[in-house]
């Protein structure tokens, strides 16, 4: 039996095998994470992409992460991009439901893993573009196809931003502010939560703090909005705990981001 690496092979697009293969022996990607991640409808989506001259090749890998592994890509005209790719084969079912029921921008889809992958990835990318387009920073989102999405790659000369846990912050209690204004911004303007907020989902670059990983964000109007809501204010107090600054109350920040107290909006 073939496996889909091998149908890759067996295609004779030359372009699609080189902008994958070449990126397979300089890095050393292992065969299992190669089946794992290119199975033969994610091959279509990257040689759609190459095809419409969104990205040429397949640089190198950044991150293997629970759902997607994320990828340097480069352009036709040799500018870094962040490509996500949400893994089909593996997929925790169970959590992206939870964040996708209750989301009436995703109401009309089969229930099959297949399904609920392309709307989680369709989810991000409309996040990313709420954000995008209430100025908060985050990756630009540029294509989604199916499973695959293709944002602005955040850092310098291919070299990917830092993630906020692994930075001495010059200055916390800026920074802390900030992340609390983009979550005021998110709320008020963009209707949405991050739902997953914390040091692992926020990269700093040129001294800013940029979110990322929007795909479990739901609007505001989701059943569980406010518990969310509160985990990750909560989450971002906690952290910057470490650097002993006055983080305030989770309630007092959770005023000031929705305007209401939590018995309010509960
Ligand atoms: N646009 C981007 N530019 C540069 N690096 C990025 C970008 N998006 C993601 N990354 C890198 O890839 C990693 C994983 O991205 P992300 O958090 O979106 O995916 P994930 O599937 O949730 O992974 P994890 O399970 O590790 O959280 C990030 O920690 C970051 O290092
Ligand atoms: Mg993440």
């Amino acid at each position: 039996m073939c496996s889909d690496h091998d149908f890759l092979n067996k295609r004779q697009n030359k372009k699609l095998d080189n902008a994958i293969q070449r990126m397979i022996q300089r890095h050393g990607v292992d065969r299992k994470t190669v089946d794992e991640v290119f199975d033969k409808s994610t091959l279509f989506s990257i040689e759609k992409l190459i095809s419409n001259r969104i990205i040429d090749y397949i640089d190198f890998p950044i991150s293997t992460g629970k759902e997607g592994n994320v990828f340097l890509a480069m352009t036709p005209e040799k500018k870094p991009v962040a490509l996500k790719i949400y893994r089909i084969s593996t997929a925790t079912f169970k959590h992206m439901t939870q964040y996708i029921l209750g989301d009436p921008r995703f109401q009309s889809f089969h229930r099959s893993k297949r399904d609920i992958v392309f709307a989680w990835t369709a989810k991000e990318f409309k996040n990313l573009e709420l954000l995008h387009l209430n100025q908060i920073p985050s990756p630009t989102p540029i294509k989604k196809i199916n499973n695959v999405l293709v944002m602005e790659f955040i850092g310098s000369h291919r070299q990917p931003a830092p993630l906020l846990k692994d930075v001495e912050i010059p200055n916390p209690p800026l920074v802390f502010d900030q992340i609390i204004n983009y979550m005021k911004t998110m709320f008020a303007k963009a209707n949405l939560i991050h739902s997953d907020l914390s040091p692992f989902n926020i990269l700093y670059h040129n001294n800013t703090p940029i979110l990322i990983d929007l795909g479990q964000a739901v609007l505001k109007n989701h059943p569980q909005a406010t518990e969310f809501l509160y985990r990750d204010i909560h989450t971002i107090q906690k952290y910057f705990k470490r650097y002993k600054i006055d983080t305030r109350s989770t309630e007092a920040l959770f005023q000031q981001i929705t305007s209401k107290n939590k018995e309010e909006s509960t």
